[in-house]
C-alpha cells in the first residue's frame, strides 16, 4: 500500500502567467493538499473521502483519479487493477491547484506502485496533459510545483523543463479561499486571445526582473515585480471585492498581493509574522463569503509530492 500527499499551489505568483508557480504548506505543520492511497486489487475501485469529496463527480469516469489511472495504464501498456482512496481536501475551482493535487498525487502514487516505469520528465508531461484536459489548455504552473516543490519556472523548447527558482525563505504567503468556486476554464475563456505589444513587453520586463531579483536576493524588488497584466485586469470582476481587499492588505503592510491561479483564492506576501497574522485576520473577517472558506499562513513547500507513513 502506498499513501501519497500532493501540496496545494499558487499558479501565477502575480507574475509569470502559466509558467511560474509555487507549492505551499501551512506554517502550523498541517496539510493543505490531497492524499491518494493505492492498494493492490483484482479490479479498479475508487473511494472518495475528505473535506470536499461531495464536490466530486459521481460518475467514476469523470473523476480525475480515474482519468489519471486510465492514462497511466495506457502509457505503460498494462492494466494495473488497484484500489484507490482519494482524500479530497482541496476545494474544486478554488485557484489553489486543487485538480493538480489530485493529478500529481495519483500519477506519482501509480508510478511508485508500479516500480517507477516513468521518469520525472515523463511524469511531469503526463501530469500537464491531464491537467490540460481538465482546465481547457495545458499549463504546468500548478502540477510542476505540486510535484517538484518550491517555486517552479516552466520552460519549453523541444521539451518541457521545469526549473527550481530560488525563493525568499522568510516570506509568509497568506492564502485565502472565500468559499466560492470558479471554473478554471471559464476564468481562462474570459481572457483576450491576443495582447498589445506594450503589454507583452511589460509582462516580459516584470517576469525577467522577478527572476533576476530572485537570483540576486533582492526581495523587495522581487515583491514589487509580482504584477499580473495578463489575467488580473480581466478576472477582478469574478472575485468578491478584490480591489478593496488589495488596497486594505497593502495598507496593512503586504509586500505583494494577487489572485492565486485563476481565483477566487487570493494571496498576499509579508516577511513579518505579525503583519502576516493581521492580514490573515482581515481576510478571515472580510474576504470569506461563507463557512467553507479558509485562510492559511504558509511557507513555500520545498518538498512537493511525497510518501506519507
Ligand atoms: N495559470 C493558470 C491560470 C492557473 O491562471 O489560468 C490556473 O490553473
Amino acid at each position: 500500500m502506498i499513501k501519497i500527499y500532493a501540496p496545494a499551489s499558487i499558479g501565477n505568483v502575480g507574475v509569470g502567467f502559466d509558467i511560474l508557480g509555487a507549492a505551499i504548506t501551512p506554517i502550523n505543520n498541517t496539510f493543505l493538499g490531497d492524499f491518494v492511497t493505492v492498494k493492490s486489487s483484482t479490479e479498479f475501485t475508487l473511494v472518495n473521502k475528505g473535506i470536499f469529496f461531495k464536490e466530486l463527480p459521481t460518475k467514476i469516469e469523470q473523476n480525475i483519479v480515474w482519468k489519471c489511472w486510465f492514462k497511466f495504464c495506457k502509457i505503460i501498456k498494462k492494466n494495473v487493477p488497484v484500489s484507490i482512496i482519494l482524500e479530497k481536501n482541496m476545494p474544486i475551482g478554488s485557484g489553489l491547484g486543487s485538480s493538480a493535487c489530485s493529478v500529481v498525487a495519483t500519477l506519482f502514487a501509480m508510478n511508485e506502485f508500479c516500480q517507477k516505469p516513468l521518469n520525472t520528465k515523463e511524469l511531469l508531461l503526463l501530469m500537464g496533459e491531464v491537467e490540460g484536459e481538465i482546465s481547457g489548455s495545458t499549463h504546468y504552473d500548478n502540477v510542476a510545483p505540486s510535484f517538484l516543490g518550491g517555486l517552479q519556472l516552466i520552460l519549453e523548447d523541444s521539451e518541457i523543463i521545469s526549473q527550481n527558482i530560488p525563493h525568499f525563505k522568510n516570506w509568509y504567503w497568506i492564502v485565502s479561499w472565500p468559499g466560492i468556486n470558479i471554473s478554471t476554464s471559464e476564468a481562462r475563456d474570459i481572457l483576450p486571445k491576443k495582447y498589445d505589444r506594450e503589454i507583452c513587453i511589460k509582462n516580459n520586463r516584470y517576469l525577467s526582473g522577478f527572476i533576476h531579483a530572485s537570483y540576486t536576493e533582492q526581495p523587495y524588488l522581487a515583491a514589487r515585480l509580482m504584477k499580473d497584466f495578463i489575467a488580473e485586469p480581466y478576472r477582478i470582476k469574478l472575485l468578491p471585492n478584490f480591489l478593496k481587499a488589495k488596497e486594505k492588505i497593502k495598507k496593512i503592510g503586504a509586500i505583494s498581493f494577487g489572485i492565486s491561479g485563476s481565483g477566487p483564492a487570493i494571496f498576499a506576501v509579508s516577511d513579518n509574522i505579525k503583519i502576516a497574522e493581521k492580514i490573515a485576520l482581515w481576510l478571515k473577517n472580510n474576504y470569506l463569503q461563507n463557512k467553507k472558506g479558509f485562510v492559511h499562513i504558509c511557507f513555500l513547500d520545498t518538498q512537493g509530492v511525497r510518501k506519507i507513513g
